[in-house]
């Protein structure tokens, strides 16, 4: 009985860690590295993707190495290349708690409204001057056009945007604390998704042809 309670206690207080810890943060390494090894599949719980890694001794420096970034990605309708450096684009960040992107946007731009629910990132502006910001959860708007060399953080969770307003191309690179911050573009997540027409229309005080535009701006072209 003193054994079972014993251990009752014990698995409460585990459950209670690892809760807290992944709501917190990406999990802490428990070893060096892991890069994921291609020749396994990733293996999902309700928490977690783990990828198998690879045997050390098949590791190579390469393997640490990423040159995706020193070119820009593809630009968008709104005028950014967003090229993110995570685990599925660069093995090597794999169980190391963050992850980049290099975003170039073109004279006039914009990164639009966004959010990040798994990190805080700082933007760092390469070249170019970008006018960026976010809002809090009390609707406040902190924004302002930050120059070459200076840098913007935007707090995890929160909204935030950029635009081009300097008259050559912008190149900015963002860091976050997690490995897979994922991203949630507001008016695609809102306009460009399946929610019913009635809600928008309620929500946003659109008639149905309204909402209808909106939606033709922001379903994917693959979905129509
Ligand atoms: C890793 O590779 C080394 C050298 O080839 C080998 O001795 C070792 O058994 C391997 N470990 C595993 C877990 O496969
Ligand atoms: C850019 O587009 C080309 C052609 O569609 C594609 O092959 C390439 O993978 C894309 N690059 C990126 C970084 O998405």
């Amino acid at each position: 009985m003193k054994m079972l309670t014993k251990l009752t206690l014990l698995f409460a207080i585990f459950s209670f860690d690892y809760t807290a810890t992944t709501l917190a943060s990406d999990p802490d390494p428990v070893q060096d590295f892991c890069i994921p090894n291609p020749r396994f599949g990733p293996i999902r719980t309700p928490h977690l993707t783990i990828l198998p890694c690879k045997n050390s001794s098949d590791v190579t420096t390469d393997d640490f190495v990423f040159s995706g970034v020193r070119t820009a990605g593809n630009f968008t309708e709104t005028g950014l290349a967003a090229k993110p450096v995570n685990p599925a684009t660069f093995p090597g960040l794999n169980t190391l708690g963050m992850s980049f992107v290099r975003a170039d946007i073109k004279v006039g731009g914009i990164n639009p409204p966004h959010f990040h629910p798994r990190a805080t990132e700082i933007a760092y502006v390469v070249q170019g001057s970008v006018y960026s910001g976010f809002v809090d959860s009390g609707n406040r708007v902190f924004a302002k056009t930050i120059e070459q060399g200076e840098v913007m953080v935007f707090p995890r969770g929160l909204v935030h945007f950029q635009m081009n307003v300097g008259d050559k191309p912008a190149t900015i690179f963002g860091s976050f604390n997690s490995q897979n911050p994922g991203t949630q573009k507001i008016p695609s997540a809102l306009f460009g998704s399946e929610i019913k027409e009635d809600l928008l229309e309620k929500a946003f005080g659109l008639s149905p042809r309204q909402i209808g535009v909106m939606k033709r701006r922001f379903v994917p072209k693959s979905a129509r």
